[in-house]
């Protein structure tokens, strides 16, 4: 009988079937999460867990489930995750990078775009029978082409968020932690700038950092003042890096003119304040979702659990610790 995976919720059938060809399977095949008691129940004989960003995994978790020896999260973003707690327990904890950079950088366009030349404003008012024929200021928003772009995190999905920038011959600033290679800032024609001088000089400023107590609330109040009045925000990372209540006053109020979010707070709750303003292009978490891609994150974490369990070092461990390199 091969090791006893967990499989937390609804995947690509193409996983499951690779993983049910290799290990002892309990599959919950459902969009629904299971609550925290009963995720706990399912878990208590499992060795591995295929787990997606709505299961949490926090000391308490970890620290009930002797047998578990990998979490292997679909998806790039592991902060469900207490990674030092999975240490001290000796679990493996994985996550899906890269194949899902491309098609992030792509919705974190389309949203800038969508915010910036109000799509889904306009279609609401076409939709609901408002337009009476064309007006030389109707929805007019801002270009994008020329338009100086802040980029913060220059990560994978930041650069490949800059490159797509550079087609629209857009000034790309940059801020990060750590600063991008030079070769790497050469290539994307990216400036690193502090903080504050990305929130004053961008006319879009896009979030790619993840979610660690540092970043929690970056953006809040101070900050949207920082941003120019004609400024557009877009979040594809985590919703807890803006203060949502401060982004919708700042909407509201118009000291930033828009904004574009694939992530909130407390999924899948919407802050209401954010739900009733036109200037803000709001997506459920899809920032991944095209099927290839999709896919692709089932299989890479399916790849990484049978590893892990097979006693290896699992391509996309975060951990490394676990594994440390005797070479
Ligand atoms: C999705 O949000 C991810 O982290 O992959």
């Amino acid at each position: 009988m091969g090791s006893r995976i967990l499989v937390s919720k609804r995947i690509y059938p193409e996983a499951v079937e690779y993983l049910c060809e290799r290990a002892d399977v309990e599959y919950h095949d459902s969009d629904k999460s299971y609550p925290a008691e009963e995720l706990l129940r399912h878990l208590s004989d499992k060795e591995g867990v295929i787990s997606q960003l709505t299961d949490r995994f926090s000391e308490e978790v970890v620290a009930a489930l002797p047998s578990l020896k990998v979490i292997a999260n679909v998806a790039v973003g592991f902060d469900n995750i207490d990674v030092e707690a999975a240490t001290r327990h000796g679990i493996a904890v994985t996550n899906t990078p890269d194949v899902l950079t491309q098609t992030t950088a792509d919705l974190a366009f389309a949203l800038l775009f969508a915010a910036a030349r109000r799509v889904s404003e306009s279609e609401r008012f076409l939709r609901a029978g408002h337009w009476q024929g064309w007006g030389i200021d109707q929805f007019c928003g801002s270009d994008i082409h020329h338009s100086t772009l802040g980029i913060l995190g220059m990560g994978r999905i930041g650069q490949a968020l800059a490159r797509r920038a550079n087609g629209f011959d857009m000034r790309v600033v940059y801020h990060d932690a750590v600063r991008a290679p030079e070769d790497i800032e050469q290539e994307l024609r990216l400036t690193f700038v502090p903080f504050e001088t990305l929130l004053s000089e961008a006319d879009f400023v896009s979030l790619h950092v993840p979610l660690v107590p540092t970043t929690r609330h970056l953006m809040s109040t101070p900050q949207f003042a920082l941003m120019k009045k004609t400024a557009v925000l877009v979040n594809t990372s985590r919703g807890p890096v803006i203060d949502e209540v401060a982004l919708a006053e700042a909407l509201a109020c118009e000291e930033i003119a828009a904004a574009g979010l694939d992530v909130f707070e407390n999924e899948p709750d919407i802050q209401p304040k954010l739900l009733e303003l036109e200037n803000v292009v709001l997506t459920p978490h899809i920032a991944s979702a095209s099927h290839t891609t999709r896919s692709k994150m089932c299989m890479m974490a399916a790849e990484n659990a049978l590893s892990a369990l097979a006693g290896n070092r699992p391509p996309n461990l975060i951990n490394q610790d676990l594994f440390p390199d005797l070479g």
